[in-house]
């Protein structure tokens, strides 16, 4: 609940105007899906891209957010709602000071994802779903954390006892399975301009 003597301060200098130094539209690019699916390795791409065509963005990556603003936090239901709901405040903070802001979070709930989505402008929130199948995030298990769930010493693991909801319509699917980081990359930066949030 917000205390009723809390009022919203207004500042002259607003999100248009930072964003217009900035020469880009600011937006929340949300990578969402499953442990190795590509998502960090995908944002990281994009952002790669982004820098060197002379965007302002920021990374916010699961793992190591986890790290710190959010090290209370485990893996249960309501600890990963909390965890979205931080992330997601933060990822419009970020996009109020103008910058393309990346999010690469499992977010397995469809309803966190959403309420990420009704706290920016209509067009500003770009779900990019990593669609890469189970069994390949499995193969892949980079920190063998898929293997130590199958053996029961991961509790709440997605994808094994915990729940992945995919996205109904994102905007973006990419599957690094069958496309490989830099076309997936090339994919995202040509959705940006189509919608003209970037120019060349
Ligand atoms: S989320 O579900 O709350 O969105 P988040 O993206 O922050 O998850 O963190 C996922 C990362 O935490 C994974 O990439 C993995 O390295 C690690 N991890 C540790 N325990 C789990 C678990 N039970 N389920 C999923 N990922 C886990």
């Amino acid at each position: 609940m917000v205390d009723q003597n809390i009022v919203w301060q207004r500042h002259n200098i607003n999100r248009t105007n930072r964003a217009e130094q900035k020469r880009q539209k600011p937006c929340i690019l949300w990578f969402t899906g499953l442990s190795a699916s590509g998502k960090s390795t995908t944002a990281n791409a994009v952002e790669k891209k982004l820098f060197k065509l002379g965007h302002h963005t920021y990374l916010l990556d699961g793992d190591n957010v986890r790290h710190g603003l959010n090290k209370d936090l485990g893996f249960g239901d309501a600890d990963r709602v909390e965890n979205i709901r931080r992330i997601g405040e933060m990822s419009k903070l970020f996009a109020d000071a103008g910058l393309i802001v990346l999010s690469a979070f499992i977010s397995p709930f469809r309803s966190d994802r959403k309420m990420v989505r009704e706290l920016v402008s209509e067009g500003e929130f770009v779900e990019i779903h990593m669609a890469t199948p189970l069994s390949v995030c499995e193969e892949r298990d980079p920190k063998g954390l898929y293997k130590k769930a199958r053996q029961g010493n991961i509790k709440n693991f997605t994808g094994i006892d915990s729940a992945y909801e995919p996205p109904e319509s994102p905007e973006i699917t990419l599957n690094t399975a069958e496309c490989d980081v830099e076309a997936c990359a090339e994919q995202v930066i040509k959705y940006l301009r189509e919608k003209h949030i970037i120019h060349d």
